[in-house]
């Protein structure tokens, strides 16, 4: 992290969750955090545990979904803190169902918040990244993005919008000194379902089982993440799952598909 002497930082959505757990990681580093999401109450707590943990608290309210909120917090922390070292598009939200059965209205929903925000989010801070020739970006996507499973393609489409637009951005703003990481977690046990939406209540249910049952504890991600910025990694695949998913879909891409479908036709032939 010698690279960012100011150790300064940004998080979208740091209210809970991964978000959260980022902030405090960076703040027992002695980074002054900037706090951010649209559950206002749930910032500051977090800008509380960032003081307790040894860092500095800016909380700056943001909704991910206005392009003029990430402008407004770009301008704040350049007037508050003289710029930033790193950015974090961490915000979003879940959702599931059958594709024919998500209607329009969905998909705008998920697309404003998990694709557009990070859209936002970017536009918002490069300029100030290319004009200091230093600057970080890591957005937050997910497996879902890479591995495309059934009954998840809003989700999915957005998580895999996040990745290429990460990796348009690590070769666009490499000449400038500025570098870029996308974060592909699997299942980790943060409030996330609070925001999820389905047509379909079974759904709902076995989503939760799936993140009741993660072992992965939401600080082990933020120490991964830390140390893959750390490093300038591309991509950072915190659990093991996740890593193979994507090289046998990468080596695989036919048979790896072809396992999934026959996996999900038995799951539906049992119901
Ligand atoms: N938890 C997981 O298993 C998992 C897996 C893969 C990816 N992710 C991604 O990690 C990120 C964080 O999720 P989490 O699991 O910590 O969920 P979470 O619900 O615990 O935290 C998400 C935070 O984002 C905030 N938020 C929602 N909409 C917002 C908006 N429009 N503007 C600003 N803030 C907003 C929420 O208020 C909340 O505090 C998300 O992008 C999610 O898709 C999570």
């Amino acid at each position: 992290m010698k690279r960012f002497p100011e150790k300064r930082i940004f998080i979208t959505g740091s209210g809970s969750g991964l978000g959260r757990a980022l902030a405090v990681r960076f703040a027992l580093e002695g980074w002054r955090v900037g706090v951010s999401d649209v559950n206002a109450a749930r910032m500051e707590e977090t800008a509380g545990l960032v003081r307790d943990a040894g860092g500095t608290a800016l909380a700056i309210a943001c909704n991910v979904t206005s392009a003029e909120d990430l402008a407004r917090a770009a301008r704040s922390l350049a007037a508050e803190w003289g710029g930033l070292d790193i950015l974090v598009n961490n915000a979003g939200v879940a959702a599931g169902g059958l594709f024919e059965r998500v209607p329009p209205d969905r998909w705008e929903w998920i697309l404003d918040v998990n694709f557009r925000g990070v859209v936002h989010g970017c536009r918002a801070f490069i300029p100030m990244f290319k004009a200091q020739r230093r600057g970080h970006i890591v957005n937050i996507a997910s497996s879902a993005g890479i591995v495309s499973l059934p009954e998840m393609a809003s989700y999915n489409a957005t998580k895999a919008a996040v990745i290429s637009v990460s990796e348009t951005l690590r070769t666009e703003l490499a000449p400038h000194g500025v570098g870029v990481t996308v974060v592909c977690p699997t299942f980790i046990n943060t409030n996330i379902m609070e925001s999820f939406h389905s047509p379909d209540e079974d759904q709902r249910r076995g989503a939760e089982r799936f993140f009741a049952a993660s072992r992965y504890p939401a600080e082990r991600f933020a120490d991964f993440t830390y140390n893959a910025v750390r490093r300038n990694r591309l991509y950072a695949f915190p659990q093991r799952d996740g890593r193979m998913a994507w090289r046998l879909k990468r080596l695989f891409p036919e048979l790896f598909y072809r396992y999934i479908a026959r996996r999900y036709s038995e799951r539906r032939n049992r119901s």
